[in-house]
């Protein structure tokens, strides 16, 4: 059987930053590593100098890694028969001051579309990201959300089979948000493969299937969203027929009283509800929210923890 080439693969990038008149050395990346599979829609989290963007740049091609290589769509890092499958919406988006549509026909004339269906193609994709009634203004004169909104069409004109969007909703209100998500989403029903960075965690928790915690240039966590936020330590448990003063930290709602406790002692907890003359609803693991286990890794140099999918 022959393995199906991954969508993005780096395979032990580093990257150092020198500059040149303090002779200072910045290690960007180190020793990075991530396979990135066709079809899923990955998150790739981490704060703010992570490397995210050093990443994402050295898969476009824009700058080689010190140490290290990689592939895009089954070729190595820089291919031009690479950047035509692929969409790119860089972090801070910088246009032309051009007329939107004529930018987006620019950009598919880069990729080797033409004819009709090059105008068709970029009203297609204004239409997709709201901009549908701006087409002829000047993108010079957008607001950051409009240029994010521009950028998007602009990486979606060539119809990519993997869009990498480097921080896609930074600039975007709720709304437009909830736009891009459902973008993204239709964009993976399509069969396209989404890798996506972000540092607002709850915009990555709604719609990867997978993430990877980056944090100075080191991959620290690698799995999927659920099993992330799983929290192995927690329980809950919900019960009916107990008072809220029997247990301490307990909370009511909707007529039940969910207690909260580690997992090693919540055989005994039950027991005490049985013995109170109370019922058990459920008993549910508790789920971390991103935030926290971002928290976690970045509080602490944790060696890199995978899924096995490595
Ligand atoms: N062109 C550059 N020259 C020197 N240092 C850089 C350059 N680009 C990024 N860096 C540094 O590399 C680190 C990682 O940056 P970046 O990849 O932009 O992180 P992120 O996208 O996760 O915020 C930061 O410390 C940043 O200051
Ligand atoms: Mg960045």
């Amino acid at each position: 059987m022959t393995e199906m080439p991954a969508a993005l693969e780096f395979d032990s990038v580093s990257k150092e930053y020198r500059s040149v008149f303090s002779r200072q050395c910045l290690r960007a990346l180190d020793g990075f590593d991530l396979r990135v599979e066709a079809g899923e829609i990955f998150g790739f989290l981490g704060p703010n100098g992570a490397g995210k963007s050093t990443a994402i740049h050295i898969a476009m091609g824009f700058m080689r890694p010190t140490s290290g290589q990689g592939h895009m769509l089954g070729r190595p890092f820089g291919d031009a028969w690479t950047r035509r499958h692929v969409g790119f919406l860089a972090e801070n988006v910088a246009l032309y001051h051009r007329r939107v549509d004529r930018l987006l026909c620019f950009y598919g004339a880069l990729n080797r579309m033409g004819g009709t269906r090059l105008g068709e193609r970029a009203r297609e994709v204004l239409q997709m990201v709201g901009l549908q009634d701006q087409a002829k203004r000047n993108a010079g004169k957008f607001s950051r959300g409009m240029l994010q909104r521009a950028g998007l069409a602009q990486a979606l004109m060539n119809d990519p089979k993997l869009l990498i969007l480097d921080e896609p909703t930074s600039a975007l209100d709720p709304l437009a948000r909830v736009m891009v998500r459902e973008l993204i989403r239709s964009a993976r029903e399509a069969g396209k493969t989404i890798f996506l960075s972000s540092h607002l965690l709850s915009e990555v928790e709604l719609i990867c299937d997978r993430v990877a915690v980056l944090h100075r240039g080191k991959l620290v966590r690698l799995g999927r969203t659920a099993d992330l936020l799983q929290s192995t330590e927690q329980t809950e448990i919900v019960t009916r027929g107990v008072a809220l003063q029997d247990f301490a930290g307990a909370v009511t709602h909707d007529g039940v009283v969910s207690i909260t406790v580690p997992i090693s002692t919540q055989r005994g907890v039950m027991q005490r509800v049985w013995e109170l003359g109370g019922e058990i609803v459920s008993v549910n693991p508790v789920r971390r929210s991103l935030e926290q286990v971002f928290l976690e890794v970045t509080a602490d140099s944790q060696p890199p923890q995978t899924d096995g999918r490595l």
